[in-house]
């Protein structure tokens, strides 16, 4: 089997004319017809004819259908589309100059696909949350012309984006930039899980004997952990999944799942908020708990 490589690109926009006024910034163009000519040679430069290129979304906005198929034509590599609007009938079916094109697959609304780095949810709209966010999985998408900022796994791959030189990039070049995608996150990773392991044991056995009183301290302390955690775009999330009641103490568990992929350095400020909680609630202790 051949190793096939994946393109990403968004909203070419071809036979768009208000582009140029639109995106004046990455579109120079005196024309469409230069604009669509420049997304082409970017793709031809870019992808080989057995490549697969993901078009995610607006391929073109044009009512020469003839122009729109020569577009498609004219771009190298196995095609696939993600459907954006202009993509879409006003009912919401897909344009039939666009559902003919010799698609290497059935356009679809969104999808997933495996990268070397993990899985990748294309859509031609970004979303806060897909398919596996919060188990490492990337997420790029189009529609926004660089307005949307990246965060965490998900960017923006519209041509329009500075770093998308007006045509298709691969993953490894998607994602070089992106926060928490850089390997040199993972020496951390592993340090930090060592570092929350002992906070938070995840052995079973363990759980935490805390007074009635303080437990909506704890709980406030893990509901700032898992913030910290969401915000630094880490792979994980702490919860209480148990709490009872046991000689007049609460007793909770408290565990993290799937902790963590890749993440920034945050260990002070996991101790800072354990620290303030136990200086707070001096009854809370941890303690070896096989009885309940
Ligand atoms: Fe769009």
């Amino acid at each position: 089997m051949t190793f096939t490589t994946k393109h990403y690109m968004g909203d070419p926009h071809f036979g768009h004319m208000a582009m140029l006024r639109f995106q004046p910034k990455t579109r120079p163009f005196s024309s469409f017809e230069e604009m669509d000519q420049a997304i082409i040679e970017r793709t031809k430069e870019r992808v080989r004819k057995d490549d697969l290129l993901f078009i995610l979304g607006d391929f073109a906005f044009s009512k020469d259908d003839e122009y729109v198929r020569h577009c498609f034509h004219e771009l190298p590599g196995r095609k696939v589309l993600i459907l954006g609007n202009h993509d879409l009938d006003r009912d919401g079916s897909v344009r039939k100059v666009i559902a003919k094109l010799p698609w290497y697959q059935p356009p679809t609304h969104a999808m997933s696909t495996k990268e070397d780095g993990g899985f990748v949810w294309l859509s031609h709209y970004g979303h806060r949350v897909w398919p596996g966010s919060h188990k490492g999985s990337f997420h790029f998408y189009g529609h926004s012309h660089n307005n949307l900022p990246p965060t965490g796994r998900s960017r923006d791959v519209g041509v329009d984006v500075p770093d998308m030189g007006l045509g298709p990039r691969t993953f490894a070049e998607l994602i070089k930039n992106m926060v928490g995608s850089d390997a040199s996150y993972l020496d951390e990773v592993e340090a930090l899980t060592q570092e929350v392991a002992g906070i938070l044991p995840s052995d079973p056995h363990f759980s935490l004997a805390v007074s009635p009183a303080y437990f909506s301290i704890l709980q406030e302390a893990l509901r700032q952990i898992n913030d910290l955690i969401v915000r630094a775009d880490v792979v994980g999330n702490f919860e209480i999944t148990n709490v009872m009641v046991h000689d007049g103490q609460l007793y909770i568990r408290p565990r993290y799942r799937d902790y963590p992929a890749h993440l920034i350095s945050m260990q002070q400020e996991i101790a800072d908020i354990i620290g303030f909680a136990e200086a707070q609630a001096d009854e809370i202790h941890w303690k070896e708990n096989g009885d309940d």
